[in-house]
């Protein structure tokens, strides 16, 4: 078989071509890393674990019409996806204080937000994705007024939908990255969200408690990270316990 060209490699998925024009075939590696790239392991199986989580999370958005770039599942490890421009930026969303925003603003983790905050961070790894404003975004060109309408308008609409979602298994949605990219309808132009949804990109904590089953485990060194996805996905029905085949979620048109 020919070896697929690839278009890009990340920390923890690889883009290749995809078999038409303008789809990629996305690839998700057993690869963790932390603090950007410092701390790093092979995870036995994460991989797998994600593709199926974002499969679940990604068919969801569109069954509510949220546009994003998950066009079906290919395998255990990869999906096709539409191709798109990824706006450089991380677009984090929190509902409860955690991580950088505790350590920065001196707020106990945990602490729930009198509304949800929006943040975004600058992609770029040899900066260490640095936070930014509006002001930097509109200054730098990296998305227009427009385009940021758009993204705050995603961002909640994923937040209210995961949120939900996750409540519904006994899950805290504590906060949450999204990547968005930009498509091209004809002449019409509009965002979708794209990249992955899945435990290595929320904070996800057990409603009951407190326990987290997102990737804190390998960033704190809590234990078994294998074992905090897999609870996720039995949950969500997504790869129920000691089954290998993962259930495929329904896609209503
Ligand atoms: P933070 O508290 O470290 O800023 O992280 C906020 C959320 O963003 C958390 O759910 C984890 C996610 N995140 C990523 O997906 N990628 C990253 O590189 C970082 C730093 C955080
Ligand atoms: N994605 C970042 C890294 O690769 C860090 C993180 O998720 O904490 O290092």
């Amino acid at each position: 078989m020919a070896r697929r060209k690839k278009i890009y490699e990340g920390k923890a998925k690889t883009l290749f071509e995809g078999p038409e024009p303008g789809t990629l075939v996305q690839y998700f590696k057993d690869d963790a890393t932390a603090f950007n790239a410092e701390k790093k392991d092979v995870i036995e199986g994460k991989g797998v674990l994600n593709n199926m989580l974002s499969e679940y999370f990604m068919t969801g958005l569109t069954n509510i019409g949220v546009p994003n770039h998950f066009i079906r599942r290919l395998n255990m490890r990869e999906q096709l996806v539409r191709a798109c421009e990824i706006i450089p930026l991380e677009i984090i969303v929190r509902n409860f204080a955690a991580g950088s925003l505790s350590k920065r603003l001196g707020i106990e983790e945990g602490t729930a937000l009198p509304r949800p905050i929006i943040e975004y961070c600058y992609k770029d790894d040899r900066l260490g994705d640095p936070l930014v404003g509006e002001e930097h975004i509109a200054a730098f060109g990296w998305a227009s007024q427009q385009d940021m309408d758009d993204i705050v308008s995603l961002a909640l609409r994923v937040n209210d939908f995961l949120s939900g979602v996750m409540y519904g298994v006994g899950i805290k949605l504590v906060d949450f990255k999204i990547e968005v990219g930009r498509v091209y309808d004809g002449d019409f132009q509009r965002l979708i969200v794209a990249d992955e949804i899945s435990p290595d990109s929320c904070r996800l904590w057990d409603v009951a408690t407190g326990q987290k089953l997102d990737k804190d485990v390998f960033r704190r060194d809590l234990g078994s990270l294998t074992d905090a996805y897999t609870e996720v996905a039995r949950r969500l029905g997504v790869m129920p316990k000691g089954s290998a085949v993962p259930i495929k979620p329904t896609l209503i048109n």
